[in-house]
């Protein structure tokens, strides 16, 4: 399993405080039955300002740390983005590393309370550059709570999304547990990830949680999302999005009542 989404890098964000640290996340996604990770630490303005290569300078130097202390994990750089306004102008100026620097994806994530109004025009011009968006933890955001719908058209514009373990085991409440197994479930998930920060309070699990969420989850998920998926993006292929689950019969009735409804009115119309 490869988890596409880690804050290990020491020093550099809210994640990893120390290189001591990093090595005990690294030997615990090595327990999780991981084989690789994405380093991607938090860029956002004014918050935190790193720059493309001080991420893979820093990549490197726990690559070979990893080597000298016999940790079999291969880690791969990227940064998780604030969507900000002006992210495909940088993309554009080269200044955005997207994940394992391949130019295919990039994690982008939304503050806690909103989806900002220019969401949709700023995932379109990242698109355009032929990067697809990958959204972070949508079932943690308070609006995309309460309307999936805007993530759904997110999606369906191009973009994926990747949906945090913790969130389905209830580390972030029952709003997010509910959101992210819903996600899930109704194909709206492409990635299941760690979004790990520390080996202690928010460690890179992601076994032990899969098995004590299995119930929940649709299990002919999972490997899409934990092991095809990943594996496809690191290769910068195309990864494989999941058709919306089937409607109920009432689901499908009620959409066929609006679709009359609307031809009906149309037809009123002079
Ligand atoms: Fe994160």
């Amino acid at each position: 399993m490869i988890d596409i989404h880690a804050h290990i890098l020491p020093g550099m964000d809210d994640g990893a405080r120390d290189v001591n640290e990093a090595l005990d996340m690294a030997r615990i996604a090595v327990l999780e039955g991981m084989t690789g990770l994405i380093a991607t630490p938090h860029v956002a303005a004014g918050l935190y300002s790193r720059e493309k290569w001080q991420i893979l300078d820093a990549v490197a130097a726990l690559n070979n740390l990893l080597i000298k202390e016999k940790i079999p994990l291969q880690l791969y750089p990227g940064a998780e983005y604030l969507l900000e306004p002006d992210i495909p102008q940088r993309l554009r100026s080269g200044e955005i590393l997207t994940l394992n620097n391949g130019g295919k994806y990039l994690l982008v994530e939304f503050p806690f309370a909103s989806v900002p109004v220019y969401a949709e025009n700023v995932i379109f011009e990242i698109m355009l550059q032929g990067v697809t968006p990958i959204i972070a933890h949508p079932e943690r955001n308070a609006e995309l709570q309460k309307n999936p719908g805007r993530l759904a058209g997110l999606i369906h514009q191009g973009a994926l999304a990747q949906v945090t373990l913790g969130s389905i085991a209830g580390l972030f409440g029952d709003k997010a547990k509910y959101a992210g197994i819903n996600l899930v479930n109704q194909g709206l998930a492409h990635f299941l990830a760690s979004d790990a920060h520390s080996p202690n309070n928010r460690p890179p699990l992601l076994k032990t949680l899969l098995k004590k969420m299995h119930q929940q989850l649709n299990t002919g998920m999972i490997e899409l999302l934990t092991e095809q998926n990943p594996e496809h993006l690191i290769r910068g292929k195309p990864v494989k999005r999941v058709e919306p689950a089937e409607k109920t019969p009432k689901q499908k009735q009620a959409g066929r009542g609006l679709i009359s409804r609307l031809v009906k009115k149309l037809r009123q119309t002079p």
